[in-house]
């Protein structure tokens, strides 16, 4: 097993092809209609040539209530069927939430989770800090009813008041 983590900015046009079929097994895929923040990082983790496990990074500032926020926005948390369950998934979050601290040094992490998926991030030190939240579309400003997910990084309380993701959701 091979992780590394990359500027999308620095994706070879290989890198990218892989990254396509892990990421047909994601949220992003399911909840199509809905328009997506392009990734600033992604997590990669390799088996010999083949991508077996994908985790995108979105570096934001948000608002929750009156309060800006620095986010490290963690989406697209795929493992290619054929090689699920075998750790990949955790390996690379635990990656991707050592890189929110070491270099982007962000207050939390955030995701989006399914419902199914709340027990497993808690164990993982996440936690529901909402049900839903305010995002960007291209017609203008929508709920998003998901739970949503928080890290402490280097903030620990997470601020009173209503979440506005100031951008395309990840
Ligand atoms: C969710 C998803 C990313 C998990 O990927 P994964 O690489 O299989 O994840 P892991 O192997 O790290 O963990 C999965 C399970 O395998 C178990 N596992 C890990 N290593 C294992 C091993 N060696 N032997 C047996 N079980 C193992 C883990 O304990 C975990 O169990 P749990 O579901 O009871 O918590 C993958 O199923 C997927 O791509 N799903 C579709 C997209 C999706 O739902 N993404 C999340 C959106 S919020």
């Amino acid at each position: 097993m091979r992780i590394e983590v990359k500027s999308a900015k620095e994706l070879s046009t290989f890198e990218k092809a892989r990254q396509d079929c892990v990421v047909t097994s994601s949220l992003y895929y399911f909840l199509n209609g809905t328009k997506w923040a392009p990734a600033d990082w992604t997590v990669m983790v390799w088996e010999d040539e083949d991508l077996v496990t994908n985790v995108h990074i979105v570096e934001r500032t948000i608002k929750v209530g009156e309060q800006a926020v620095r986010l490290g926005g963690i989406g697209n948390v795929a493992t290619k069927v054929e090689w699920r369950k075998r750790g990949y998934a955790r390996s690379a979050l635990s990656t991707a939430q050592n890189f929110l601290r070491d270099p982007l040094n962000v207050d939390f992490g955030m995701m989006i989770a399914t419902e199914p998926m709340v027990p497993r991030y808690e164990k993982l030190g996440w936690r529901v800090a909402a049900r839903s939240m305010l995002v960007d579309q291209p017609d203008g400003k929508t709920s998003l009813g998901y739970p949503v997910m928080i890290l402490p990084v280097c903030r620990q309380d997470w601020p009173e008041g209503e979440i506005d993701l100031c951008g395309l959701p990840w």
